[in-house]
């Protein structure tokens, strides 16, 4: 395969070479091995309904305390994992030179932090770990694994409602820019964990492969996100040996 990057390396060269910046983006095959379901396996469905109906504004409107049991069931599965060796070894990498990683997640999980990941971490679709004022739109750390009753903002005193981007709405303007500039300055994209089927990461890897950025895969599945090259495995094997130095 020919890449048009300033050198022919393999994605391991390119991915220790201490001087490219590389953008990192997750999704939920990441943690998967930390033992948090991904959406399209064993996490698709929750007492009988689809993820894509929970996760959902029209369905909080309607049935909020469906939507609010919903995500303390993934806060109460998320509070008692860890991360894995995949998360580890993008955090050593990181620690190496520091600021030459952007990472950017589709994980609401924060297990890349619990990794010891110290720079800023993009929470593309939101945080579990966060409440947003459906009055105002602030938003504060929240960390309940069971409410009595449904939250109210301290702010408005109107109802909270989950941190996360549901389907129909938009990413925030910052998660977007932070993305934007991490794709601007990257000689190597390394996407993990992603079935593609949401269209972030394939439109990075899209973008990134038309201006010539070494793209790497690694996933269980062979999916639609483009690469330069496709790393079939788990995370967890693969990022360790990928990222563990030449
Ligand atoms: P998916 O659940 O769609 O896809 C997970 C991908 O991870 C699949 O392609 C699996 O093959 C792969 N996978 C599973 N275990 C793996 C492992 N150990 N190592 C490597 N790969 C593994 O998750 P996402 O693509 O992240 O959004 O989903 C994107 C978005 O869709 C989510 O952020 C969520 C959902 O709608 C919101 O909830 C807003």
């Amino acid at each position: 395969m020919e890449s048009s990057t300033r050198k022919a390396v393999t994605p391991k060269e390119a991915l220790n070479d201490l001087e490219n910046k590389i953008l990192v983006i997750t999704g939920a095959g990441i943690s998967a091995e930390s033992g948090v379901p991904t959406f399209r396996g064993t996490g698709e469905t929750w007492q009988g309904r689809h993820f894509t109906e929970l996760a959902n504004p029209v369905t909080f409107a309607a049935e909020p305390r469906l939507i609010w049991d919903w995500y303390l069931y993934r806060r109460n599965v998320v509070a008692v994992r860890g991360p894995n060796p995949a998360h580890v070894a993008i955090a050593e990498r990181a620690r190496r030179v520091p600021g030459s990683i952007t990472l950017v997640t589709m994980n609401v999980d924060d297990l890349h932090e619990q990794a010891g990941y110290t720079d800023h971490v993009t929470h593309y679709h939101g945080s579990l770990w966060h409440n947003r004022c459906t009055a105002c739109g602030l938003e504060r750390e929240e960390r309940s694994l069971a409410y009595a009753d449904l939250p109210l903002s301290p702010c408005c005193g109107a109802l909270e409602r989950p941190a996360i981007v549901w389907f129909d709405e938009s990413v925030s303007t910052e998660a977007f820019c932070r993305t934007q500039i991490g794709l601007m300055s990257a000689d190597v994209v390394l996407i993990v964990g992603t079935s593609g089927a949401v269209w972030t990461a394939v439109q990075y890897a899209g973008l990134a492969m038309s201006r010539g950025i070494l793209t790497i895969m690694v996933n269980l599945e062979q999916t639609r996100v483009p690469s330069h090259y496709f790393l079939q495995g788990k995370a967890g094997e693969v990022l360790p040996e990928l990222l563990g130095g030449a």
